[in-house]
C-alpha cells in the first residue's frame, strides 16, 4: 500500500467520523426540541377505530403534487386505507394509474399561472395536502419562488375559499422567513402567509432530507442520500427522514384530534408520529 492510499483511507475515515459526529450532534439537538403533543394523542388512540371513524364521516380531500415522490406515496396510503369518500388530484398534468379500478378518484388539470380560473377544482374538500415544490436547480430562483411560494399560497387561498378546513403543508426542516438561504426563506414565508388565511386547522410538516429512491435524477440530493444513508439508521432524524415516515405522519395527524389550530411538526415529531401508523 503506497503513501497516497494510506492518506486517502485516513482522509475518508476522518470524513466519515466527522459526518457521524455532526449527525450525533444534530440528532441530540433534534431530540431536545419540544415534542409535538399530537404524538401522545396518536399513541393513546386506537388507530383502527380512528380510521373507521374518518371513513364514516365521508370526508373528501385533495392532493397537490400527487405526481411527486411524497404525493404519490401519500395517495397510495390514502387509497389503501380508504379514508376519504373522494380524492381529488390537482396538478398540471393528467396522471395514469396501472390500477384503473381506483374508486372516487378525480383529476383536475390546472394551469398554475391562471389558478383563479380553476377555483372550482378547489371547491368542496375537507382536507388538503400540499406536496408541491420544485428546486432552484430545476426552475431557477424565480421559478422556485413562483412554485414553492406563489402557486402554493394561491392554492391554499382557493382551498380556503372552497371550504377546506384542514390544510396540510409539506414544508422543510429549517424553514424560516428570515433566513439568508432562499430555499429556507421561501419555505418559511409561505408557511407564514398561509397561516394568515386562518384555516380551522393548519398542519405544517418540516421534514429533513427525504430518504427515497427518487425517480428523477437530482445529483445533489442523490449525493446527500448516499452520504446520509449509513448514518440514517443510527441517527434516523438527524439530517434525514424516511419518506414513509412523512406519509404516515400526515395520515396519522389527519386521524387524531388537532394539537392546536396551527401545528408545526419538526422532523423528529414527524418520525415519531409516523410510527403510530406502522403496519
Ligand atoms: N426532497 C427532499 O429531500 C425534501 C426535503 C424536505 C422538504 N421537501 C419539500 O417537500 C415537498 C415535496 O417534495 P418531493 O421531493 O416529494 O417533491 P417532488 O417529487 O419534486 O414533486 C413535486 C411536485 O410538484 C409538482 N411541480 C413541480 N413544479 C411544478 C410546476 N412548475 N407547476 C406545477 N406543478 C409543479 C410536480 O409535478 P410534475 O410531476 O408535473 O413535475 C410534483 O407533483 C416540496 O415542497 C419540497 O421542497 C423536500
Amino acid at each position: 500500500m503506497n503513501l497516497l492510499n494510506v492518506v486517502s483511507i485516513k482522509a475518508l475515515g476522518f470524513f466519515a467520523l466527522l459526518v457521524a459526529v455532526i449527525a450525533a450532534v444534530l440528532q441530540y439537538l433534534e431530540n431536545c426540541k419540544p415534542t409535538y403533543q399530537g404524538i401522545h394523542y396518536g399513541m393513546a388512540h386506537d388507530m383502527n377505530k380512528l380510521q373507521e371513524d374518518l371513513r364514516q364521516k365521508n370526508k373528501t380531500c385533495f392532493i397537490l403534487g400527487a405526481s411527486g415522490e411524497t404525493g404519490q406515496l401519500l395517495l397510495k396510503e390514502i387509497i389503501e386505507r380508504k379514508l376519504f369518500s373522494k380524492i381529488t388530484l390537482i396538478g398540471r398534468r393528467q396522471l395514469t394509474f396501472e390500477d384503473t379500478s381506483i374508486e372516487n378518484l378525480v383529476q383536475e388539470v390546472v394551469d398554475f399561472e391562471k389558478l383563479d380560473e380553476y377555483a372550482a377544482a378547489f371547491q368542496g374538500h375537507d382536507v388538503g395536502y400540499c406536496c408541491l415544490g420544485t428546486t432552484k436547480a430545476k426552475a431557477g430562483a424565480e421559478g422556485f419562488v413562483r412554485v414553492d411560494h406563489d402557486y402554493v399560497l394561491k392554492s391554499a387561498e382557493l382551498a380556503k375559499a372552497g371550504g377546506c378546513s384542514h390544510f396540510n403543508l409539506e414544508s422543510s426542516k429549517g424553514a424560516d422567513k428570515t433566513s439568508g438561504f432562499l430555499y429556507l426563506q421561501v419555505k418559511g414565508q409561505v408557511e407564514a402567509d398561509i397561516e394568515l388565511l386562518d384555516f380551522e386547522r393548519y398542519s405544517i410538516f418540516r421534514p429533513a432530507v427525504l430518504m427515497v429512491d427518487r425517480q428523477e435524477s437530482r445529483p445533489t440530493e442523490w449525493f446527500a442520500r448516499k452520504l446520509l444513508g449509513p448514518f440514517s439508521s443510527l441517527f434516523p432524524t438527524a439530517m434525514s427522514i424516511p419518506i414513509q415516515s412523512v406519509i404516515r405522519a400526515m395520515v396519522t395527524n389527519t386521524l387524531i384530534p388537532a394539537g392546536g389550530k396551527v401545528e408545526i411538526l419538526e422532523n423528529k415529531s414527524i418520525y415519531d408520529l409516523g410510527k403510530a401508523l406502522e403496519k
